[in-house]
């Protein structure tokens, strides 16, 4: 089987990470790995009981390790948690080994996706503003990705057909 690199779904909470990857992974045929369904599985518990019960660090400590062990093997599409392309090993390993894409959206569009998601510890005790301010923060970063797709005037179908795209034409 020819190995291809991984290639890492960025952005923030609501940009569709998930969804996108499920329909990306089967055009590609390759795996699909959301990065919270792993940690979920590996503490039995959701992400909110998670931040709930042992703490934010307790989470980012378990989403470094668990990331940078799934991302450690070919053939996959990874969605990474809102914060994965955060933490300075998680980048700094998909950077150099992975094909990365930021999933953009208009601050607007992803506050409203964001806001009082039950699922989504860190936006539910935010409000607007502050939300408005961590996009603003993250998207320095996030901006490090290899391409960054503007989504908000594109379908689904659209946005697919962009990555797949680019990742071929990255691979070659
Ligand atoms: C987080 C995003 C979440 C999840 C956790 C923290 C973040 O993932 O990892 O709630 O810091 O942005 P999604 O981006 O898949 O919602």
């Amino acid at each position: 089987m020819k190995l291809n690199k991984n290639l890492v779904l960025i952005g923030m909470m609501g940009s569709g990470k998930s969804s996108i990857g499920i329909i990306l992974s089967k055009k590609l045929e390759f795996e699909f790995i959301d990065t919270d369904n792993k940690i979920e599985k590996l503490e039995k518990k959701t992400i909110s009981e998670i931040f709930k019960k042992s703490g934010e660090k307790h989470f980012r400590n378990i989403e470094e390790m668990v990331s940078l062990k799934l991302l450690k093997s070919n053939n996959k599409v990874v969605a990474l948690g809102g914060g994965g392309f955060i933490n300075p090993n998680i980048r700094k390993y998909t950077q150099k080994n992975c094909i990365s894409i930021w999933l953009d959206w208009k601050n607007e569009t992803l506050i409203n996706r964001i806001k009082n998601s039950k699922k989504r510890p860190l936006a539910m005790k935010m409000n607007n503003f502050e939300l408005q301010k961590l996009i603003i923060k993250r998207s320095t970063i996030y901006n490090l990705s290899d391409y960054k797709i503007n989504c908000d005037k594109l379908e689904k179908k659209q946005i697919v057909e962009k990555i797949i795209k680019l990742y071929e034409n990255a691979q070659n």
